[in-house]
Formats: structure tokens, C-alpha cells, sequence
């Protein structure tokens, strides 16, 4: 009951979204859709294909100097070369002891082969070696890895003899989520501390400062909290005031109520420079102020469904490196309706709540209301010797007054909204959902774009522009969706370089590396490249082409904002049209004949016109036509069926011919004597295809040709001939179309042999 209830809302929302925006769902669809194979044909992908006895691709370390991705795995620390992560990697095995495993499993556990040791934290230390961390069989271990100083030196190996405790920097259980960074030789960790994983805690270790955490066992402060990422901004040029924000999910304290969720997503900071108190909260933050992030969506009907289940952030820098921006990923809990949304914050909207009031709970009925009191100096939350603290110098010199009044209210009242007070992307009513985020800020010919690239617990993902519709509403295109992985499964962790533009994409079992774009599978004609609006691409003249604004040329056409060819691809189009070649086909009278035509995007409505004696109008003969995604069958030909046929296809307002075909009707009589010289048997095959949406039947290019040779020349030989001719020359169905269909033609081909 709870469940329904909870999704009740959110089902009412799919359907006043849909109402509002979907305009038909096609919207949602993914304008390209290309399967692992598909994939791999385009050339713009490599699966990770060294083998070796490991799972758990979890974690992800970029090093863009030295052109190398650390990968951590189970047992397992691999360097991978950024532009071919299959080019020689080089390979550490890091288990843990056999002895620490047989003590792990005398614990009482590895019921799922936990006994080994995770690697949860690849960071880098200076400019030789790497911090790595990992479970170690329920008994977290650290250590160094030396890379050397350039990525020629081909060096991978562990600093000998070295291993240090992992207590507060890995999770014992491997199964409990982290988040990590290394900043100014000090760790911080959102981490769970303990063996039995119930103490949660940010945990700063190494390093010249003393080593601070969390109040313990405080739920005000972190209610089983989930991390999901730590990082630096700082506040101002004052390094003082420099803060480390941590974004997880947690536990209402209020959920026993009913009427708040269970989860809710929040954003929390320390400042950098916090030594803890010095008669209270000792080694415990004394900065400590968490808020609520709010990812929602007001339905037609008023009612407000909230995201709360937060799974990414992706902090995108901006030229003013105290102020980047925040994109965060949420999803809804439960399994019944699936439904995600990615929302935008900006870091004054943060700083503003962190500026506003804190929360306090108070009256009789114990609400939360905005703390109206006396706020002690300095201001909780206030780094000691920043801009306004000029004269403190450590946190130990805080009033007591206010280091406890920190301890008591940790929580702002106001939680933070998104920018524009809505979500940048929703789904909902799929059977996915997002689980991670990556972002690259794109320059096209017409403006500056981001493009979203989102992870799907499918094992895709997808490619996702927003354009600005008018002054209130946006639209959303999904460029493409790709299946990255052999075997699906859940995307892990998605790493983006700009740079090298590619993306890193991992699974439970794998690693994939993909290009941030492919123009080429968009198709050749510069409408294909126009209506993809693919800020990456452009036309060139010759095809559709990786853009870059720094070879700009002034032929490159690109138009993300419009997609519209009829300006963009002026004097193009018709060319394309002309060089679209109009083919022959032949049908027998009484027989039944398949017309291909295939749009590149499902978006695109297909219409079907025929033209006789120079008139062109609609084919609208429901009865005898039978329409499919692939083309259309004419069912039981006759003479008068003789004509062209035109396949056009709409999409964006722009009209296209896509297929021309001249169709040609023979008569059945005349066929039927002469490729049936050893009885009427032959041409009854054709009428088992009558109901079939499949190519006209054709003999097998195994059988001898028809003996037309030997027949006096009249009018229907001639046709005859082309009717062989053609058949023989035709290629056997083109790579894209249903590939169980050539199957099926295949097998029958055989068994007419
Ligand atoms: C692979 O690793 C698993 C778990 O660590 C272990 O049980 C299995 O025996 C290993 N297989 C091989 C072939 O080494
Ligand atoms: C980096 O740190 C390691 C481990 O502390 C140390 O051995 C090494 O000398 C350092 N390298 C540089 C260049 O500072």
C-alpha cells in the first residue's frame, strides 16, 4: 500500500507531463538508437578487452596530463591509455592476504565474495605517485602507486612494503557507496568508518591537519547517508574561505510522519581549514551545515512530485572557479514506476540558503521552523581567518556558544530550488532510469550548447540536448542512445574528456570507451546532418563531419537551434532529391509486392504518393496496402497498380523523398509459362507470400535463369529479361533493415535448394 501511494502522484505526473510536452512521446524517443553491433560498426567505441580474473569496474581517475585513466577494480589497479584503452595497460594485482581473506570469511562474511580487497579511491598524491584505497577484506588498506613522471616511462608498480590503514578512507563493505578527494595532502571521505557499516561519517585524514570527522552516531547530522560526491569550491580569492561541498542522500528524520519522504537528497560543506573545537566537538567539524536539494515538478493539477533519490552530480567548471555549476541526477525510489530527472543548481543559490536561516525544531507539535533567535559569532558555518573572521585563527578559538549552537543545528531551513524552479530533464513512464551524468559544454555555429550525457541502469546512454522553446518552455531532444556494453548492464561511472572527446563508461563487468560523437551514422545529405542537430556535427560539403569552431570553414553548415534544411542546406537539397536514384521493380499480376522505404529517423512520419501519367497524388488505397515500419506491401497487383511510387518523409517541417520507385507489373499468364517450363508448380509458391510484409517472390540465385533465350522477342520479354536482370543485380538487402527478415529469406533460399 505504501508503495502505491507513493507512486500514485508520480503516475499522475507522466500523464500532465505527456499532455503538455511529449506531444505524442515521439520526443522521447531517441532520434538514433544504435545496438552494441551497431556500435562497433561506426568505429567509434572500444570495449576494454583485456581479460583478467576481475569485476567491479567501479572506480575512475582521470589524468589528463598524462594522457592515462586509472582504473580500480577487484583485486586489481589498471593505467589505461586515455586514446586507446586497450593499447598496452599496465596492470597491478593488489589483493588482499590470503590470510586477511580466511580471517574475513571467519568474520562471517563473503556470502558474495566480499573477502577481497575493492579498490574504492584512486587519487593523485604529487606528480610521481597515486593514493589508492581499498576494502581490503573488510579491513580497508592504502598505498602508493609510483607512475612515474611522464607516461613514457611506461612505470606502474606499488611503492614495495607499503601499506597503510584505510580506516576512514574506504568502506569495509564493498558494497556501501563512497566518495573521495585528495586535496592539499589531506583525504577527505564521505565513508562508512566501521566493520558493521552503521557509522557513517565526512572523515578527514592525512596530511598536516588534524584528523576530523562528523559527530558520531548524531542523526541530525547524517541519517544512513549514501555519498555520492566530495569536492572543493572555494568562496573566494581568501583561501580561508575555501569549503568543501559533499553531495549525498540520507535518511528523513521525519519519515516516521508520512507526509515527508523517506530520502531526500542533500548538499553539505566544511571549511578547509576546520581543526575542530577545542572543548566541545573535538576533532569533529565545527563548519558542519548541511541543506536540502529539491528536484521537482508541479503537475498540471498543482501537486508537486519530488526526486529525491539523488544517484550523480556532475559539477561543470565555468570560467570563475568559485562559482561552476551543479548538475545533479535523481531518480525514485522503489522498483513499480521508474522515473529520473536531472536538475541544474547554481553555487549562489547554495551560498544563499547557507546565508539563510537554520533549522530548529520547535512548539509542542515539534516542527521544524526557521531558528528566530540570537546566532552566535562568528556566524556558524564562517571559515576561521576568512573575510569576515579576519582575526580568528582557528576553528579552536570559536566561542563556545557557538560551536554548540553548530552541534544543534546543522540543517538550513530553506532548501535549495533548482534553477529556473524545474528540472532540466524528466523521465518518467520509461522502463529505465538514469544512474549517472556527465556534461561537455559544446560551440556550434549558432551558440554555445550543453550537451548531457546521462547512463541508463540499461546499459545505454544517451545523448541529450535542451533548447529553450520560448520564454518559459524547453525542448528536449535525445540525439542518440547507444548500448555500450556486450551484455547490459547498469552504468556504473561515466568519466567525460573534453579533450580527447571521449567518454569512459563502466559497468559491474566492463569498461567501455566511446567517442562523444559519430556524424557519420547520421547520414550523408546535409538535411540528415541539419535535422540530427548534433551540436558536434556540421556538413562539410561532402558529409556529415566532426565540428570543431577552430577549423571553421566557411561551407560548414549547422543549425541546432532550428534543424531546418530548407535554409540551412539551400541549393543541397534538391540535389540530393536528383540524385536519389528511382529504382525498378517488378510485380506479377495477382501477386503481392513488398516497397522498402526507411527513414533514418523514427521521428520522421513516412507518406506514400503515387504518380501516373505525371499526376502525384496520396496513396490512400487502405484495403490493398498493407503499411509497416520497413516500407509498404501491395497486396494483389493488377495492371493499373503499374506506376511510380514515392516514399516522403516528414520530420521538423521538412519534406523529403526518401525512396522512388517505378513499379512494373507483368502478367501473370505470360510468367507463369515462362519460368515454370516443367509444370504450373513454380508459381504457386508466390501465393503463400500474399500476407506476408516481405519482398516479392523471386526465384533463388541458385536456380538456373528463366529460358528466355530461347522465346520468339516480344514486348513481355523484354520486360522479362529486366525483371532477371534486376533480381540478379540486386543487392541482398541493405545492412539496416530487420535483419531477422534476411534471415528468414536466407532459410528459404536454402530450402529451395
Ligand atoms: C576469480 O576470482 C574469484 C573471486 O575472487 C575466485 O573465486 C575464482 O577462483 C577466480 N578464478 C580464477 C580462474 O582465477
Ligand atoms: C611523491 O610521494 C611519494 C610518497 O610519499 C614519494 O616517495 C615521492 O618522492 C614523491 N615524489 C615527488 C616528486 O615529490
Amino acid at each position: 500500500m505504501e508503495t502505491t501511494r507513493a507512486f500514485l502522484p508520480l503516475l499522475l505526473l507522466f500523464l500532465s507531463v505527456c499532455v503538455h510536452s511529449c506531444h505524442g512521446n515521439s520526443r522521447l524517443t531517441p532520434r538514433v538508437y544504435l545496438s552494441y553491433k551497431e556500435l562497433l560498426e561506426t568505429r567509434t567505441i572500444r570495449p576494454f578487452s583485456f581479460s583478467f580474473n576481475t569485476s567491479d569496474y567501479r572506480i575512475l581517475h582521470m589524468d589528463q596530463d598524462q594522457g592515462r585513466l586509472y582504473l580500480g577494480s577487484c583485486e586489481y589497479v589498471v593505467s589505461l591509455d586515455m586514446q586507446n584503452i586497450n593499447k598496452e595497460p599496465l596492470i597491478i594485482h593488489w589483493p588482499a592476504t590470503t590470510q586477511r581473506k580466511s580471517e574475513c570469511k571467519m568474520a562471517g562474511k563473503g556470502g558474495h565474495g566480499e573477502c577481497a580487497n575493492f579498490v574504492r579511491l584512486i587519487e593523485p598524491w604529487n606528480r610521481t605517485h597515486l593514493y589508492t584505497c581499498g576494502t581490503g577484506a573488510y579491513k580497508p588498506i592504502c598505498t602508493f602507486i609510483n607512475r612515474g613522471w611522464r607516461a613514457e616511462e611506461y612505470l606502474f608498480r606499488l611503492v614495495p612494503g607499503y601499506v597503510d590503514s584505510g580506516k576512514g578512507k574506504s568502506p569495509y563493505d564493498p558494497r556501501q557507496e563512497n566518495a573521495a578527494a585528495l586535496i592539499n595532502g589531506n583525504l577527505y571521505a564521505g565513508v562508512h568508518v566501521d566493520f558493521m557499516g552503521t557509522d557513517p561519517a565526512i572523515f578527514r585524514t592525512l596530511g598536516d591537519r588534524p584528523a576530523v570527522r562528523t559527530e558520531q552516531y548524531d542523526s541530525r547530522w547524517l541519517n544512513e547517508p549514501v555519498f555520492v560526491k566530495i569536492q572543493k569550491i572555494p568562496d573566494s580569492t581568501e583561501k580561508n574561505d575555501d569549503k568543501l561541498y559533499f553531495f549525498f542522500r540520507e535518511k528523513s528524520l521525519d519519515a516516521a510522519g508520512g507526509s515527508t519522504p523517506s530520502v531526500l537528497a542533500r548538499v553539505g560543506r566544511v571549511c578547509l581549514n576546520d581543526d575542530g573545537g577545542q572543548r566541545s566537538l573535538v576533532n569533529k567539524w565545527t563548519t558542519f551545515l548541511k541543506a536540502r536539494l529539491v528536484c521537482s515538478v508541479i503537475g498540471s493539477d498543482g501537486v508537486e512530485t519530488y526526486f529525491d533519490e539523488l544517484r550523480d552530480v556532475f559539477i561543470q567548471r565555468t570560467n570563475d572557479e568559485r562559482n561552476p555549476t551543479v548538475y545533479a541526477l535523481f531518480s525514485t525510489a522503489g522498483s513499480v514506476f521508474k522515473g529520473s530527472a536531472v536538475c541544474v543548481y547554481s553555487m549562489s543559490d547554495i551560498r544563499n540558503v547557507f546565508n539563510g536561516p537554520f533549522s530548529h525544531k520547535h512548539g509542542h507539535n515539534y516542527q521544524w521552523t526557521p531558528y528566530t533567535g540570537k546566532i552566535p559569532y562568528p556566524r556558524p558555518g564562517t571559515c576561521p581567518g576568512g573575510t569576515f573572521t579576519p582575526g580568528l585563527h582557528s576553528t579552536k578559538s570559536f566561542s563556545e556558544e557557538a560551536v554548540n549552537f553548530v552541534r544543534a543545528h546543522p540543517l538550513m531551513y530553506h532548501p535549495i530550488y533548482p534553477t529556473h524552479k524545474r528540472p532540466l530533464v524528466v523521465r518518467s513512464g520509461v522502463d529505465y532510469r538514469f544512474t549517472t551524468i556527465a556534461v561537455d559544454m559544446v560551440d556550434a555555429v549558432d551558440g554555445r550548447y550543453e550537451v548531457l550525457f546521462l547512463g541508463t541502469d540499461k546499459g545505454t546512454v544517451q545523448k541529450v540536448i535542451v533548447l529553450p522553446k520560448d520564454t518559459s518552455t524547453t525542448e528536449e531532444l535525445i540525439l542518440e542512445e547507444v548500448e555500450v556494453f556486450r551484455t547490459p548492464a547498469p552504468v556504473k561511472t561515466l568519466k567525460i574528456s573534453n579533450k580527447r572527446q571521449q567518454l569512459y563508461v563502466s559497468s559491474e563487468r566492463g569498461l567501455t570507451q566511446v567517442s562523444l560523437h559519430r556524424c557519420d551514422a547520421y547520414g550523408k545529405a546535409c538535411s540528415d546532418c541539419c535535422l540530427a542537430r548534433d551540436p558536434y556535427c556540421a556538413w562539410d560539403g561532402e558529409s556529415c563531419s566532426a565540428f570543431t569552431p577552430a577549423t571553421k570553414r566557411r561551407s560548414r553548415r549547422q543549425d541546432i537551434k532550428h534543424g531546418d534544411p530548407l535554409r540551412q542546406c539551400r541549393g543541397f537539397n534538391s540535389k540530393v532529391e536528383k540524385r536519389l536514384r528511382e529504382t525498378v521493380q517488378f510485380g506479377v499480376e495477382g501477386s503481392s509486392t513488398f516497397l522498402e522505404c526507411q527513414p533514418r529517423s523514427p521521428q520522421a512520419t513516412v507518406k506514400w504518393m503515387y504518380q501516373k501519367d505525371g499526376r502525384r497524388k496520396a496513396l490512400s488505397r487502405d484495403k490493398e496496402v498493407l503499411k509497416t515500419a520497413h516500407g509498404i506491401l501491395l497486396k494483389s497487383l493488377s495492371q493499373s497498380d503499374a506506376g511510380l511510387y514515392h516514399c516522403q518523409a516528414t520530420e521538423n517541417n521538412f519534406k523529403h523523398t526518401v525512396a522512388r520507385v517505378a513499379l512494373r507489373i507483368l502478367d501473370r499468364e505470360i510468367v507463369e509459362a515462362l519460368t515454370a517450363p516443367d509444370g504450373p508448380s513454380e508459381p504457386e509458391r508466390h501465393h503463400q507470400h500474399d500476407q506476408e510484409p516481405h519482398p516479392p517472390p523471386l526465384p533463388s540465385p541458385h536456380q538456373t535463369p528463366p529460358p528466355i533465350s530461347q522465346l520468339h522477342p516480344q514486348p513481355e520479354v523484354t520486360l522479362i529479361n529486366q525483371y532477371c536482370q534486376s533480381y540478379w543485380n540486386q543487392p541482398h538487402k541493405p545492412k539496416r533493415t530487420n535483419r531477422r527478415h534476411t534471415e528468414r529469406q536466407e532459410a528459404e533460399e536454402l530450402q529451395v535448394q
